[in-house]
């Protein structure tokens, strides 16, 4: 069986807990695909290296790297996302990764629009910037106003990039998680996706 969810939104929504909680639900494997830019990023800025030879030489060490979760690598991904040939070099993988059999969950920012503009379920996961950012701090720790002017300066950049920009597919479903809890988001995404199979 072919069936893909594809999950976007923005930093710190939620994308990932509901990508994980909905693979394990319905036993489809998940590709979280921020962690692939936020990989080239790091890669790039550790080795010295031109982004798009990080992004082509990537390997599954790269992506094993612990410094991957901090805000730095957060910034450092959505610099090297906005260039097309780093995009190209990732797409393959993403799009293989879609159509393994037994169902796949995919989380991004372009992935409804782009990378599996057929998947059979799209979900476009929001929250408003305080709610993600108080998020984040949680998580992280540091001064939330400068994890709140960050998140937005990501934001920002993810959703004007002229070469696949974060914004919702035509036929997304939108979930707004700022006053809901992870279990009711969850319950909502695996009520569509058990409507779809
Ligand atoms: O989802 P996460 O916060 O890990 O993504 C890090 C950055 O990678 C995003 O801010 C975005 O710039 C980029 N990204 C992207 N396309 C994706 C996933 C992530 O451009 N499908």
């Amino acid at each position: 069986m072919q069936f893909t969810v594809a999950i976007d939104g923005p930093a710190a929504a939620g994308k990932g807990t509901l990508s994980r909680a909905v693979a394990e639900k319905f036993g489809f494997a998940h590709l979280d695909t921020g962690a692939l830019y936020r990989a080239v990023g790091v890669k790039a800025e550790a080795e010295g290296l031109d982004p798009v030879a990080a992004a082509r030489s990537l390997t599954p060490a790269d992506l094993a790297r612990a410094d991957l979760r901090t805000l730095a690598a957060g910034q450092a991904a959505s610099k090297v996302a906005v260039i097309p040939e780093v995009r190209q070099a990732l797409l393959d993988y993403q799009r293989d990764f879609a159509r393994r059999a037994g169902g796949a969950v995919l989380d991004g920012r372009d992935i409804g629009t782009v990378i599996c503009p057929t998947a059979e379920v799209k979900l476009f996961v929001t929250a408003s910037a305080e709610v993600r950012a108080h998020r984040r701090w949680l998580e992280l720790g540091g001064d939330e106003a400068q994890v709140l002017a960050e998140v937005r300066a990501r934001d920002e950049r993810d959703m004007n990039r002229a070469d696949a920009p974060l914004k919702p597919a035509e036929d997304a479903v939108q979930i707004d998680t700022s006053d809901m809890s992870i279990e009711a988001a969850v319950a909502a995404a695996c009520d569509l996706i058990a409507k779809a199979m």
